[in-house]
This record gives C-alpha cells, sequence and structure tokens, in this order.
C-alpha cells in the first residue's frame, strides 16, 4: 500500500551531493565524493579551476588558504605544488593528507558511477576553461549527454554559451542567486542555451518552477544545509536539491 503523505510524494527528486557529501567528509575530495556514491546521491557537485599550468583541478575557493594547509590563488600554484597540499585535515584530522583531486580523477573515479555536476568557477580568471573541460569529457566519450550524466552549470553566463558552442549535447545548468534573473524575459533567454535553471533556494517558489518547466527547463535548487529547509523545495516542485547533507532528501524522493 501506497501511503501518500501530500501531493509530491510521487515527484522523483534528484539529491545532489553538494561538493560531494560536504557534510560528512572535507569537500571536493575523492573522500565526499565517495561518500556520496555510498550514499546513494544521484549526482556529484564539484568546482573546477585551472592551475598555474594549465590543470583542471577540483577546489571551490579562487585560493587554497581556507580548505587546505597551503596559501595562495590555485591559478598561482602548479599541479604538483597544489598535490602536496592537504585538503582534508580543515575538516577534520580523520581525513589528514587527502589531496586535491584533478578533474581527470574525478571522471575516471566516477562516471558510469553517479552523475557529475561540474561548476566552471571564476570561469573569467581561466581564459580557455570552457575546452579543457570539453576535451577532458571528450576524450572519456562523455560528451553525448544522456549516456554520460553529466551537467555543466556556472553562474557565468558567457562561459556557459561558449561551452554549448564546444558541445551542444551535454546539458546546461545556469546558477543564480538574484531575483533579477529570473524574469521571464530572462528564462526565455536562459532556455536558448540551457537545460536547468538553478537557482539558490530562497528564491524558490512554485511560481518559479513553474515559469522554468513551461520553457523545458528543470529546477535544481541550493543549498540545503538544515532537514527544515528539504520540504518547502519539495512543495514548489523542484526538480533536484543539491545538499552537503543527502541523507536529508527523504527516501520517497531518492532511488
Ligand atoms: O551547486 C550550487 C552551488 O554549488 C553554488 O554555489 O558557492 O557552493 O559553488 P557554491
Ligand atoms: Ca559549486
Amino acid at each position: 500500500v501506497l501511503t501518500v503523505a501530500s501531493d509530491f510524494s510521487y515527484h522523483r527528486t534528484e539529491t545532489i551531493a553538494h561538493r560531494g557529501a560536504s557534510g560528512y567528509a572535507p569537500e571536493n575530495t575523492m573522500a565526499a565524493f565517495r561518500k556520496a556514491v555510498e550514499m546513494k546521491a544521484d549526482y556529484i557537485e564539484l568546482d573546477v579551476h585551472v592551475s598555474k599550468d594549465g590543470h583542471l583541478v577540483v577546489i571551490h575557493d579562487n585560493t587554497v588558504d581556507r580548505t587546505t594547509n597551503g596559501t595562495g590563488r590555485v591559478g598561482a600554484l602548479t599541479l604538483k605544488e597544489m598535490l602536496r597540499l592537504d585538503a582534508g585535515r580543515f575538516f577534520h584530522s580523520a581525513f589528514a593528507g587527502e589531496p586535491i583531486p584533478t578533474l581527470d580523477q574525478v571522471l575516471d573515479e566516477f562516471r558510469g558511477k553517479i552523475g557529475i555536476l561540474i561548476e566552471l568557477k571564476s570561469p573569467e580568471l581561466y581564459p580557455g576553461v570552457e575546452s579543457k573541460v570539453a576535451d577532458a569529457l571528450q576524450k572519456r566519450g562523455m560528451d553525448k549527454a544522456r549516456s554520460a550524466k553529466v551537467i555543466v552549470q556556472s553562474f557565468h553566463f558567457e562561459s556557459l554559451k561558449r561551452f554549448h558552442k564546444l558541445l551542444p549535447d551535454i546539458p546546461i545548468g545556469v546558477l543564480t542567486n538574484k531575483a533579477s534573473h529570473l524574469t521571464d524575459a530572462m528564462l526565455d533567454e536562459f532556455a536558448t542555451y540551457a537545460n536547468y535553471v538553478n537557482p539558490s533556494r530562497n528564491l524558490v517558489t512554485a511560481d518559479l518552477t513553474d515559469r522554468i518547466h513551461e520553457r523545458g527547463m528543470q529546477v535544481f535548487a541550493w543549498t540545503v544545509r538544515k532537514r527544515a529547509e528539504v520540504n518547502p523545495l519539495l512543495i514548489a516542485g523542484v526538480d533536484g536539491i543539491i545538499t552537503d547533507f543527502p541523507d536529508y532528501v527523504p527516501s520517497s524522493h531518492r532511488r
């Protein structure tokens, strides 16, 4: 017997582990991504930057200061310099020695196991980052959307348009925390190249999800860090919840 608690219980909502299961392991590390798989999230979300010598690295901030034992801008450090850093201890001593991953490592370990939501972070700092990400996906035959379960998102709309021209089959997500980006006119414009509109959760209403759905796009809301933040999003009809705590999304909505 299926007991229906409310009209949104049937709706399947994707669970996206934000920077991996970053409530349980250091953000943007292999440990956090493995935890997300273990917790049966549908996707991992990660942030991509470019090292001084042109490698794609997975870290959130523009500097290594907050999440590692090093200092400096990501773009001013070589990959070798970054790989020596400890990206785990800031979270908990049990994760000491956890390195900054490269995008290549993440794609190699996780493709086929879990969806991958790649954020182009601060792409204005890294001219050509779109081609580097496109090459990494293409090299692995992950450039054909539906087989790969990869989405590319950014707050930087021009960067997304550049990426979309390179790999038109990969779904694109527009990130925003500004209500001014969510007018009908803006949504019409996003629909010309994007498949997802991913707003900060405080901007999500049933009216907004309706207007995004009417244009054939989906909605992934971010970032859930408290259990009480989940239900309003489910009621508003979002398609995905980006969260540090994948277990906060009720199992009736998960696979
Ligand atoms: O996926 C949405 C979210 O990651 C955007 O914000 O700062 O956590 O990268 P931020
Ligand atoms: Ca992000």
